[in-house]
């Protein structure tokens, strides 16, 4: 996967730009405060459709605009495409594929990308729901069936809920739950199922090349935890929301589900979060992202583009230059952000000064 161009309409601090990029290794280097990481926030929603630094839209639009453009071109399996974007400071967005309006889950999965930047701490440190996003957001980009699954499990979860407040209120009887426990059954199962498997496959990717990059014997890894089941299936999940029914009601909420499951980084097979440093839990996220851009690259047949965010200065001498080493044999294309040139290998890419919205 490559990037060709990218070009920018009042998005962020940039008025209007047009850039080409490179094959391999791409690096904006400029003082804190310049656009390096709007760059990575652009591509980044080219890919998915919405920015991993807020969820506001109207955030993205340059001050005192209307609109905000964002064109991608991209090269993938040899093809060239666009994927186009405009956001509106008031309404949906809109989006395009190669000059074809799409619907966002149409969109993912064509532009792949992973992103890590210094916020990816929280991955270890942060709430359950970042790492569900982490995983949802990878198997998302490695399967448009999944998305769907994911879309119908939020949306009878959400109908689910409505329905358990009616009938706290005594507007609704609890016979209509049945259905909506069949349904919300089988797609928690499947969304599970592909978390656990996917979780699975990282772990394993991630004890591989976790030593690499770690530097030394670290064992590095990943486990899916559910919450209220034992094993996934159907009757399972059936079972239990029976079982909860009358706790559901009260709280209006559902009690069991992969909207409740989580995720623990490990080292050593111990918890992350409780037994690592913090430059142990820098690596090994760092390591998950690359583990995820294995997966992609196994799932797709082709790199995913790598998006690094402030990453080098983060790492000593020994990682960061086995981290290069690595982009540089496996030719994936990224594209990384530096606030100083003295963390860069000599000949590691592409050099793109950064200055106020200006790109050199
Ligand atoms: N919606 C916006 N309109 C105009 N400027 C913005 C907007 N959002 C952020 N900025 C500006 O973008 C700059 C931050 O860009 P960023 O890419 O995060 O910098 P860095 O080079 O440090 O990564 C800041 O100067 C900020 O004021
Ligand atoms: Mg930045």
């Amino acid at each position: 996967m490559n990037i060709k161009k990218i070009y920018l309409n009042n998005f962020r601090n940039y008025l209007n730009l047009e850039l080409e990029l490179n094959d391999g290794v791409n690096i904006f280097l400029g003082e804190n405060g310049a656009g390096k990481t709007n760059i990575l926030e652009a591509l980044s929603l080219a890919s998915v459709t919405v920015s991993y630094r807020t969820r506001i839209d109207s955030d993205l639009i340059k001050w005192e605009n209307n609109i905000a453009e964002i064109r991608v071109d991209y090269e993938r399996y040899g093809v060239t495409s666009e994927i186009k974007l405009l956001l509106h400071k008031r309404g949906r967005k809109e989006i395009y594929l190669n000059g074809n309006k799409s619907a966002a889950k149409d969109i993912v999965g064509n532009l792949m990308t992973v992103v890590f930047s210094p916020e990816d701490l929280m991955l270890v440190k942060g709430a359950p729901s970042i790492r569900r996003s982490f995983i949802d957001r990878e198997i998302s980009q490695a399967s448009p069936l999944y998305i769907d699954n994911l879309i119908r499990y939020n949306k009878v979860l959400k109908e689910r809920n409505s329905l358990l407040k009616q009938i706290k209120e005594g507007v609704s009887s609890r016979e209509l739950l049945d259905i909506y426990d069949t349904q919300l059954s089988e797609y928690a199962s499947f969304v599970a199922n592909k978390r656990m498997e996917a979780a699975n496959r990282l772990d394993g990717i991630a004890k591989e090349i976790g030593t690499e990059i770690s530097g030394n014997k670290e064992k590095f890894g990943l486990k899916y935890f559910l919450s209220g089941i034992e094993e996934v299936c159907k009757d399972n999940y059936i079972k239990k929301l029976k079982e909860i029914r009358e706790k559901d009601i009260i709280r209006g909420s559902t009690g069991v589900g992969p909207h409740l499951d989580d995720l623990i980084f490990t080292i050593n097979e111990n918890d992350l979060k409780k037994y690592g440093s913090q430059g142990q839990q820098r690596t090994a996220v760092l390591g998950m992202k690359l583990s995820e851009v294995i997966f992609l690259k196994e799932e797709k047949d082709e790199y995913p583009l790598l998006l690094l965010d402030d990453v080098l200065s983060e790492l000593d001498e020994k990682r960061r230059s086995a981290l290069v080493n690595y982009l540089k044999e496996e030719s994936i294309t990224t594209v990384l952000t530096a606030t100083d040139d003295s963390y860069i290998p000599k000949d590691m890419g592409k050099i793109y000064k950064v200055t106020k919205g200006k790109v050199l």
